[in-house]
């Protein structure tokens, strides 16, 4: 094992014990010989004489058969992984970052040496959705797939929308309560989503997805009120992860607040819960829940790799890597054609309205809903919401809105879902 953190520690207690029933399922036995730690000062709950903080004598022992990858980020992780797999090992990793970055290369080189390379908790933690993709599904054509695929930003948004408060406030509490990383930028500006997205996305389409051509924004935008305007016109905000295919040929991936309207599954997906949902031609739609992170639930899926890599040993397999091209066509966001949401704080005049709807209609922008307030000290707030437009035409529309004399403040403003 490379890592001793929190899954590390998860996945060597399930390997301990739940050992009997693995070892039958697999039918050869499994034990932990080398544990690879920065710190070997740090109190474990696995046998002192396991750990050694030189991992390149791991991943070069050749009484070693399977490397498990607990560490996360790219370096050392991804040097150590391709030495491992060089040295003719099968390699478990629960490494997101590493897989969105580099997975191509490095499944098939494991591809190439015969070997596994198995990730299934990068991507959901304990939620089985890298292994339906790759098997189960594999013969639909993926129409679209949406993910709350961050169980921090799903938190802090839950509580928003349940308890009426503000991003700050709620990311503080995440904070204390050990739910959002000090630094919560991995988190809260989509990183994370951007990384587990694109996995996804590169096995279902058969590509790797560049992550550079992953459209991203994060939840520090969405405001106690876009949340409370979102629950009157009957939608939720969630921090979705969303891969349309656009045609044949290529496929749009961007990671942004969406308002989705409360009756679909994906809007009941509270607090730190993750989810996929996905449209394929033949399966229709389908979704996955469950706990996306914590110690447990991604040891869960680190060990069903792990079992899975002892099975293809015990049959004496030729490894199972399935490799991914690379060459993915994307689409750039301009061209994507949703429905809006638009808040904005207005003069308290007459011909308002006729000046917006006026842009609006010069830029092919249609309307579809609308909710007013009349605030203090002069102003109004108007929400709109859209009917499905060009980002383009709506991004015009924005700008020239903003320059009216009427318009105090374009306040905010969000995809939206199209639920058809
Ligand atoms: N936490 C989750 O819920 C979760 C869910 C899904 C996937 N993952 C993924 O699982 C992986 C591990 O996450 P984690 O939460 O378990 O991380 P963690 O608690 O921070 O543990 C990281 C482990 O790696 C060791 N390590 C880090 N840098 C090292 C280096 N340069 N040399 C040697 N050892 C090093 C650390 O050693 P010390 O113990 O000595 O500090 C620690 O044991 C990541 O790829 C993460 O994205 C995590």
């Amino acid at each position: 094992m490379l890592g001793f953190g929190t899954v590390g520690t998860g996945a060597f207690r399930m390997l301990h014990d739940n050992k009997k029933a693995i070892e039958d399922k697999i039918g050869l036995p499994v034990e932990v010989v080398r544990i690879g730690v920065k710190d070997l000062g740090k109190d474990r709950i696995a046998p002192s004489d396991l750990f050694t903080d030189d991992l390149w004598s791991i991943v070069d022992d050749p009484s070693i058969d399977v490397v498990v990858e607990l560490i996360g980020g790219t370096d050392p992780a991804c040097s150590l992984v391709e030495r491992a797999i060089q040295n003719g090992k099968h390699v478990v990793t629960a490494n997101k970052e590493m897989m969105a970055k580099f997975g191509s290369r490095l499944v098939q080189s494991a591809k190439d040496g015969k070997l596994d390379l198995h990730y299934e908790a990068a991507v959901g933690g304990g939620i089985p959705l890298i292994q339906p993709l790759k098997h189960q599904l594999a013969g639909n054509d993926v129409l679209q797939m949406m993910g709350i695929l961050n169980g921090t930003t799903n938190y802090i948004l839950t509580a928003m929308q349940q308890e009426g408060r503000g991003f700050e406030e709620v990311l503080k509490e995440a904070q204390a309560k050990g739910y959002a990383e000090a630094d919560p930028t991995n988190d809260v500006d989509g990183f994370d989503t951007m990384y587990k997205i694109s996995i996804l996305a590169s096995i279902a389409f058969g590509k790797q997805v560049p992550i550079e051509s992953v459209y991203r924004e994060g939840i520090r935008k969405v405001t106690k009120t876009d949340m409370a305007y979102a629950e009157i016109l009957g939608y939720r905000i969630k921090l979705l992860g969303i891969v349309d295919a656009v045609s044949s040929e290529s496929i749009r991936v961007r990671v942004h607040p969406t308002l989705i309207k409360k009756d679909h599954q994906l809007a009941h997906v509270n607090g730190v819960f993750n989810a996929l949902w996905l449209r394929g031609d033949f399966v229709g739609d389908l979704m996955f829940s469950g706990r996306g992170a914590g110690s447990d639930p991604t040891a869960s899926a680190v060990v069903g790799d792990l079992i899975d890599v002892g099975r293809n040993i015990s049959a004496n397999g030729q490894g199972s890597a399935i490799p991914y091209g690379t060459g993915m066509v994307t689409e750039p966001i301009d061209s994507l054609v949703s429905p809006f949401y638009l808040r904005l704080l207005v003069s308290d005049r007459p011909m308002v309205l006729s000046v917006i709807a006026t842009a609006f209609g010069e830029n092919r922008v249609s309307l579809a809903a609308m909710e007013m307030k009349a605030l203090d000290e002069g102003l109004g707030e108007i929400v709109f919401l859209t009917h499905p437009c060009r980002e383009s035409d709506f991004q015009t529309a924005l700008k020239q809105i903003g320059e009216q004399d009427v318009v105090d403040t374009v306040a905010n403003w969000f995809r939206v879902h199209d639920s058809k």
